[in-house]
Order: structure tokens, then C-alpha cells, then sequence
């Protein structure tokens, strides 16, 4: 394993339905942890993908009249290209319906399971959300509903193979006190803990195969079960990394995972199901679970009815994705839920990327262009360097606020232009050239920095502002071009 090895991963997606704003959050938040720690040094490793199997996506592709297989692989390509086009800087995508590198792993952790005694035979009667693809309990329902979905479960009763989650209560509670396994926020920590107070059930772990359409992992031994979605789903974060495959050199130069990010919703699953299904294979407990809230629109969760669910491609259209990175990451809580409207996005867009932003690059580089002003490329800041420096943003994106983080590179941005307005270079250079070119030297090297610290924000506007500066050219077009 090396020293500084840094190993984040996304939740993989349902493929029932096409990316919604929820899905390019949750990426972009990732993408953002994964490039700081670039930045940092660290040899960083991401991984994000797609969850294929489930009751809920044999029943939406029936409905659309499609074969599940083709109907998760389309939808599987429109959340690749959502992740090329928000410039997601991912190493791998990973499908559980891909029998060459996800099932081997799979298979090989089920049978792990058996090997540890903690795989049996029951009858399973009772609750299943199909939006959750959860089994609940009659305590969790709200009135007679799931809480999440609003909808009436199905009741269930079927003979499956359950995993002895109950047998693993008592290590957990320990290790999510004492932090060795780190639930972040605090608050989510402490919902953890509490439905470990509780008492853990053993959990069915597998579904009769006809109830699926066959569509799904067959249970090693046993052709007429297939291994419950979210078994199969949690070991993507291993199979991944080559888990059960002839080359394990990414899993065992990467695992545990430094942190896993989700979203509230599925907490449970990440935070006892998946460390209970680890300690029962012999195998490390990821480091970290950062849970991040949900994206609301209006005060109002999403919806169709409400009509105010929020397309991240219109955003993207209309201002670019550097725009929607932008909003997802400052104006959103990274850890709370975080509201959206389509006005506020367009106000802060206005604000701090059309104004703020891109207008001090255009004007440090105007005048440094029409100046004649040169810096010397070797002169610029090392990354390693502005990255010692910048100690309050680092502290905010170790403490996981990237918006914090985000703030700090705006403070610097705002300090820039009070600067300009003071030392006015622009006057400055008709009585003193000398001391106008210094200060737009000093000014393009601020910025040299601000380019940098901008990158997990902004990669692709970063790239464009280092290569303005070492060109020394002034932008061919707004960076940002105001909205009206
Ligand atoms: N397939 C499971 C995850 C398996 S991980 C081994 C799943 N898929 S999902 O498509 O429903 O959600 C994927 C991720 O997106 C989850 O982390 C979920 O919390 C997140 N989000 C879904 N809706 C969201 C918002 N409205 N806002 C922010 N994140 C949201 O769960």
C-alpha cells in the first residue's frame, strides 16, 4: 500500500431513469475531495459507476418496452457523458451487470460470507421498498408508507438466504465510537449509532430469481436465487479495484477506501450493512463515510408534480458546467441539504463568475498584455507551495466544507479587485511604468495562485487562466459571459 494512496469513491447510480441534478451533486462533490487531494500530493484513485440490477429497473424497462440489459446500458452511456461533461476526473466506471469485472468479485465476497458461517437459509416475510430496494420494517413505516418514497411497500414472502448481520452489532457500535470507522457529519454518526441501539436483524440477503427476471447475480450453489442488489452494489467499492480478478494490484494498493461518499438516503446500507459484510470477510473497514444531504428546490424536495425538479443538461446548455460545478460546490452546503432555484443560480452566476471571476481575469491580463508586462515562468508558484500556504482552505476542505473552501478563493478573488481599486495600476501607468508593471506582475502572480486553488472548483476555467497567464494574452471571449 503506498504512504500517501487516496482512495474516494461516488454511490453507483440506479439505471432506471436517466441523471438527475441529485446524481451530478453527488459527482461533483467527489470530483472536487479527489482533485484537492491531487493537489495535495496524493496518488488519488476514484471510482464511480452504475447500479444494473434491482426489482426497480426490471419493472421501468418492462414498462418502456425494452430488454433490461440494453435498457441499463443506454442509460449507463447518458451518466458517462454526464461525467465527461462535467469533467469528472474519475479512473474508472464500474457496472454490476459487467460479468468480467464486477461478478468474480461479487462471487468471491458471497462465498467469503459462507466461509464465515454467516450465510443461511430462511423464509423472509415482510416489507420491500422498491424505490429504496430495501426491505423494512413495520417501526420505519409512516403511516403504513416508506418515508423516502411515499408509497406503500410490497409485502414479501419467500424463501431467501439471509446474512447474519445481528452477529456483527456489537463491533460496530465500537468502531463508529472511537472513529476508526469515521461517520461524518456528526449528526449522521449519531443515526448510526442509534439504530445500533436498537438491535440489528439478520437481513435477507438474496431474492428468488423468477422474481427478477432472472436478472441479476446467481447465488454460488444455489441457480434459483440471485444475490440481493444491495450485496452485489456495496462490493463494487472492492471489485472495482480488481477484487476476485487475477490482478489485484489496484485493490491492494488502494484499499480501504479513504472515504465513501453518499447521500442520507442510504446511510444504513453504507454504514452497517457494508462494514458488517467487510468484518465478516476478513477484509479492512473503509476509513470514512461522508454523507452528504440532499439538493432541494424551493425549500421543497424535487418533483414532478411540484414542478420544480431542476435538469442539470438545461443549466448546462445555458451556462456551461463550469456554472453548474460552480453553484454545486459554493452555494450548496456540502454536508446539509442544500436549496436550489434556477434565480439564484443565475444571480451568483452573475455575481461571481461573470463579474467577480472572470472579470478580474480579464482585466489583470489586459493590462498586463497591453503593458508588455513578462513574467518568467519559472518564477510562478510551485502547486506544493501555494498549497502550504493556503492553510484556512485546507482546513475547510479537511473538515469537509467545501464550501468554506470555495469562500476562501473568493476572498482572495475580492481582495484582488479592492487591490486594483486602490493602487489603480491603470493611472498608475501613464506617471510611474516602473511601478505599474510591478504591480501587475504582483497581480498575475495572485492570480497564478488563485488558478490553482480554483482547480477543484473549476478544472477547466484553472487550465484556461494558467495558460492566459503564460501566454500573456487577454481572453478571446468573456470567461463567463453576463446573463441577462
Ligand atoms: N444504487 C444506490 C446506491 C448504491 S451504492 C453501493 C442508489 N442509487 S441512486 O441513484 O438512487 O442514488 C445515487 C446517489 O445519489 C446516492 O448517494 C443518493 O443519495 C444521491 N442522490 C439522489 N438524489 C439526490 C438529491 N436530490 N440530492 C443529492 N443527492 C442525491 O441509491
Amino acid at each position: 500500500m503506498s504512504e500517501n494512496k487516496f482512495y474516494i469513491t461516488t454511490a453507483i447510480d440506479y439505471m432506471n431513469a436517466p441523471p438527475h441534478i441529485g446524481h451530478a451533486f453527488e459527482k461533483i462533490q467527489t470530483d472536487a475531495r479527489a482533485r484537492y487531494q491531487t493537489l495535495l500530493g496524493n496518488d488519488v484513485y476514484f471510482l464511480t459507476g452504475t447500479d444494473d440490477h434491482g426489482i426497480k429497473i426490471v419493472r421501468t424497462a418492462h414498462d418502456a418496452g425494452k430488454e433490461v440489459r440494453e435498457f441499463a446500458t443506454e442509460n449507463a452511456n447518458i451518466f458517462r457523458e454526464l461525467l465527461d461533461l462535467l469533467t469528472i476526473s474519475n479512473n474508472d466506471f464500474i457496472r454490476t451487470s459487467d460479468r468480467e469485472h464486477h461478478w468474480p468479485g461479487a462471487l468471491k465476497l458471497w462465498n467469503k460470507l459462507v466461509e464465515s458461517n454467516d450465510i443461511y437459509k430462511s423464509a423472509y416475510k415482510g416489507f420491500y421498498c422498491v424505490g429504496c430496494e430495501a426491505y423494512i420494517t413495520e417501526k420505519e413505516l409512516v403511516e403504513e408508507k416508506c418515508c423516502i418514497h411515499d408509497t406503500k411497500p410490497e409485502v414479501i414472502e419467500e424463501e431467501n438466504y439471509f446474512f447474519k448481520l445481528s452477529k456483527y452489532a456489537v463491533e460496530l457500535i465500537e468502531k463508529i465510537q472511537s472513529n476508526e470507522l469515521l461517520i461524518v457529519p456528526e449528526s449522521r454518526k449519531n443515526e448510526v449509532l442509534r439504530m445500533l441501539d436498537e438491535g440489528l436483524e439478520d437481513i435477507s440477503f438474496s431474492r428468488p430469481k423468477e422474481k427478477l427476471n432472472g436478472w441479476g447475480i446467481p447465488v454460488p450453489g444455489d441457480e434459483s436465487q440471485l444475490i440481493y442488489v444491495w450485496c452485489d452494489a456495496l462490493s463494487n467499492y472492492i471489485t472495482g479495484l480488481g477484487y476476485g480478478s487475477d490482478n489485484t494490484e489496484l485493490f491492494d494498493t488502494y484499499w480501504p477506501a479513504d472515504v465513501h461518499v453518499i447521500g442520507k438516503d442510504i446511510v444504513r446500507f453504507h454504514a452497517i450493512y457494508w462494514p458488517a459484510m467487510l468484518l465478516s470477510a476478513g477484509l479492512p473497514l473503509p476509513k470514512t463515510i461522508l454523507v452528504h444531504g440532499m439538493i432541494i428546490s424551493g425549500g421543497k424536495k424535487m418533483s414532478k408534480s411540484l414542478g420544480n425538479v431542476i435538469d442539470p443538461y438545461k443549466l448546462i446548455n445555458t451556462y456551461g458546467a463550469e456554472a453548474l460545478r460552480y453553484y454545486l460546490l459554493r452555494e450548496v452546503s456540502s454536508l446539509e441539504d442544500g436549496d436550489m432555484t434556477e434565480e439564484k443560480f443565475k444571480e451568483t452566476y452573475n455575481a461571481n463568475l461573470a463579474n467577480g471571476l472572470g472579470n478580474l481575469v480579464s482585466r489583470i491580463l489586459k493590462m498586463s498584455s497591453s503593458y508588455g508586462v513578462e513574467i518568467d515562468h519559472n518564477e510562478l508558484e510551485s502547486t506544493e507551495h501555494v498549497m502550504k500556504d493556503a492553510q484556512e482552505y485546507r482546513n475547510a476542505f479537511d473538515s469537509y466544507k467545501i464550501n468554506d473552501a470555495a469562500d476562501k478563493v473568493w476572498e482572495m478573488i475580492g481582495a484582488l479587485d479592492q487591490r486594483i481599486a486602490e493602487k489603480e495600476p491603470y493611472k498608475l501607468i501613464k506617471t510611474d511604468e516602473d511601478a505599474a508593471k510591478n504591480e501587475v506582475e504582483y497581480l498575475l502572480h495572485e492570480l497564478w495562485r488563485i488558478s490553482i486553488l480554483l482547480s477543484p472548483f473549476l478544472p477547466t476555467t484553472s487550465i484556461k487562466i494558467k495558460s492566459l497567464i503564460k501566454e500573456n494574452k487577454t481572453p478571446d471571449k468573456p470567461l463567463f459571459l453576463r446573463m441577462e
